[in-house]
């Protein structure tokens, strides 16, 4: 059973369980002593299963039983217990004779106080799950506890007059949750460094290199943590600042130069459709900029009337850390009637994006964002290339500013790439029929030997970036997304008869050579059957090849990131928090590197929503996914989707010195809590933005 399913299945279990525990207390309260013994029995099975659906779980991971190992489970065999050896004899003796006297003994507090408080102590080990999550600390653990015995004391008095030693239980349970409350919210002094401490232990465990390991996971500050890191070593320090682009490009490169304007503006969709957006230049998608491997792009930002402010961030492009765009950190968000000049090499090659990061939730959506295609050098464009930005905008899907199919034509035996890029926040599937294809790049980085493709849906982490490319048949093509939406549509143009039947017969015999095995599909007719096409596992798409480290290299720092809900501080007001390690930003601590360092990430989604996992500023080669290490291409990627219950091991080379963003791309979440800095010793930040994006 897929994690996933078994968190699902823990879930009903532990409901049931709550459900039949309470509900024998209150039949017994209500003086029906067959139910009671019925439902009792269910409670004690339901019990079991739970003890067992959170051994199974433990299979996945610690980290996805913490706080049911610690709390729950102890907590309700201990109260399961109680109930048994107390309530039980009784309620079946009862049960057995169900005459008007033993209708009234079951009523009795020492029959229903007992499986009502293991009613209690089930429920509170959901409310830990639900409202805290992972990980479980002693604080939180007293508190749940205190609010058990509460409930079972409160029950009691209702129940009856007298309650033996009442007042000192009172007085124990008042006590516990002081003392539990006081270790929970009380935001400085010993208890929380401690507590910051062993999440900074969970979060950093670095290895090999000692210096690090301290440095940062004390640090409520977000923006001390890379200062004081710097001051503890000793060694040089270097504002952000001063990690810029050059202001000339590389011998035989050019300067591209591009001016975005962003501005408020009502666009008009190719229907006709009006929207209300945020836009460079008066265009969603803003202007697409291009640029050949080795040019020194140059983008002068101006803010017309975005109040809230904007920067650019060059989503996957590894900039030098102050051209990053991200305020607060990297730099000042600019203010409407405000620039800030971006310069950056054009050194990958490959299909990005760019896009604000500042209240980059709601500026994203509105649509400040835009595409950066950078071709390699030295080869003339042939064929048809299309860029093509999938967003929601107004509540349709839009490809570039299209809210109906973009409609080409090419000549059969066209070379063609498409571009496909997800804008949004959650994930999109992608569906190409009519023609057999490759996917010959992920995130701007080619794959090793990619096969050829048909009847696939391709799943893609919000984000995330595909390439893909075929060469154009003699009928239609048809890209879909999501099943639903017809996106771009080719058709074959009849050219030069001659040439036309040379270049088809050329396209069929390499796609033959290919793969002959492979059905392309048919173009569905709209309505479609792509629906049931399985889904691409990435994970063993391609051929192996040589990596610069693997699994079993020697990591210099390990850095583990369990993704869940629960209450938090998120810059400074309480919330329903996205939580990294239990904690929100600001407050998770930061990830510190020193330059040079191969660092390995360990990413855990015990959520029930999917985590486009992102890091700035580098890319980060997938080691594995749920302990399965992959098998196909090398995957380079700069956005990795992880969905609920997986866990995705990635690893990268600390190269890019700076202060970086390390966040999920589903922006609302990052907006509530769900991101950190990675720092490299010694690199300061003069800003002191609270909300990095
Ligand atoms: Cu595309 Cu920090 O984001
Ligand atoms: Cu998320």
């Amino acid at each position: 059973m897929t994690t996933d399913r078994l968190m699902a299945l823990d879930l009903l279990v532990s409901v049931l369980t709550a459900a039949a525990w309470m509900s024998a207390g209150v039949a017994a309260a209500a003086r029906r002593p067959r139910t009671a013994a019925a439902l009792f029995a269910v409670a004690l099975v339901a019990s079991l299963a739970r003890v067992w659906s959170v051994l199974a779980l433990a299979g996945a991971g610690w980290w996805f039983v913490q706080e049911k190992i610690t709390v729950a489970l102890p907590l309700l065999v201990a109260a399961g217990a109680a109930a048994t050896a107390l309530a039980g004899p009784r309620l079946l003796r009862a049960a057995r004779r169900a005459d008007a006297a033993s209708r009234e003994a079951v009523k009795a507090p020492a029959v229903a106080v007992p499986l009502l408080g293991a009613g209690y102590a089930a429920t509170v080990g959901i409310v830990q799950t639900f409202l805290i999550g992972y990980p479980a600390d002693p604080g939180t653990a007293l508190l749940l506890l205190a609010v058990a015995a509460g409930a079972v004391l409160g029950t009691w008095r209702a129940m009856s007059t007298h309650v033996p030693g009442l007042r000192t239980a009172t007085a124990v349970t008042a006590v516990a949750a002081v003392l539990g409350g006081t270790l929970v919210f009380v935001p400085s002094g010993e208890t929380t460094a401690e507590g910051s401490a062993t999440g900074g232990t969970a979060a950093m465990a670095a290895t090999g290199s000692g210096s690090g390991s301290g440095s940062g996971s004390g640090s409520h500050e977000h923006h001390s943590a890379s200062e004081g890191s710097a001051s503890l070593m000793g060694a040089e320090t270097r504002p952000v600042t001063d990690l810029r682009g050059p202001a000339v490009p590389p011998p035989g490169g050019a300067v591209r130069r591009f001016e975005l304007t962003a501005r408020t503006a009502t666009v008009t969709l190719s229907s006709g459709r009006k929207v209300p957006a945020w836009t460079f230049n008066g265009q969603v998608p803003g202007p697409p900029l291009t640029a050949v491997q080795g040019d020194l792009v140059e983008v002068r930002l101006r803010n017309a009337d975005i109040t809230s402010g904007v920067t650019l961030h060059w989503h996957g492009y590894d900039v030098p850390s102050g051209e990053d765009g991200v305020p607060g950190l990297t730099q000042e968000a600019v203010p409407p009637g405000g620039e800030f000049v971006y310069r950056f090499v054009a050194a990958q090659v490959g299909t990005y994006w760019y896009h604000t990061h500042e209240v980059s939730d709601l500026g994203v959506r509105m649509g400040l964002y835009g595409t950066l295609v950078v071709t390699p050098k030295g080869t003339a464009a042939t064929g048809l290339d299309l860029t093509l930005p999938v967003h929601t905008l107004g509540g349709v899907t839009v490809t570039g500013d299209r809210d109906q199919p973009l409609v080409r034509q090419a000549a059969p035996g066209t070379p063609v790439r498409l571009r496909l890029i997800n804008t949004d926040n959650t994930p999109h599937r992608f569906t190409l029929a009519g023609t057999p294809y490759r996917l010959v790049a992920v995130d701007g980085t080619d794959l090793n030997g990619p096969g050829t493709l048909g009847r696939v849906g391709l799943r893609l982490a919000a984000g995330g970036r595909y390439d893909l490319a075929f060469t154009m048949p003699s009928d239609p093509v048809l890209l879909r997304v999501d099943d639903r939406t017809d996106s771009v549509r080719i058709t074959p143009e009849s050219g030069p008869p001659g040439d036309g039947a040379a270049a088809a017969a050329k396209g069929a015999t390499a796609s033959a050579t290919a793969d002959s095995a492979v059905d392309s599909g048919a173009v569905p007719a709209a309505g479609g059957q792509t629906a049931g096409w399985p889904e691409l596992d990435l994970t063993r798409y391609g051929a192996p090849a040589p990596t610069p480290f693997t699994s079993r290299s020697r990591f210099d720092r390990n850095f583990t990131l369990v993704l869940d809900r629960g209450f938090a501080l998120t810059n400074g007001r309480p919330a329903y928090a996205h939580t990294v390690n239990g904690a929100a930003f600001p407050d998770i601590p930061t990830e510190v590197v020193r330059e040079g360092d191969l660092v390995r990430l360990t990413v855990v989604n015990r959520g029930r929503e999917t985590h486009p996992w992102h890091l700035h500023g580098h890319r980060v080669l997938v080691l594995s996914r749920d302990g399965r290490s992959v098998t196909g291409s090398p995957l380079w990627l700069d956005t990795f989707d992880v969905q609920p219950g997986q866990v995705w091991e990635v690893a990268f080379r600390a190269a890019n010195p700076g202060l970086w963003m390390n966040h999920c791309h589903n922006l609302s979440h990052a907006d509530l809590g769900m991101m950190l800095h990675l720092a490299y010793e010694g690199v300061t930040t003069p800003f002191h933005g609270a909300h990095s994006g």
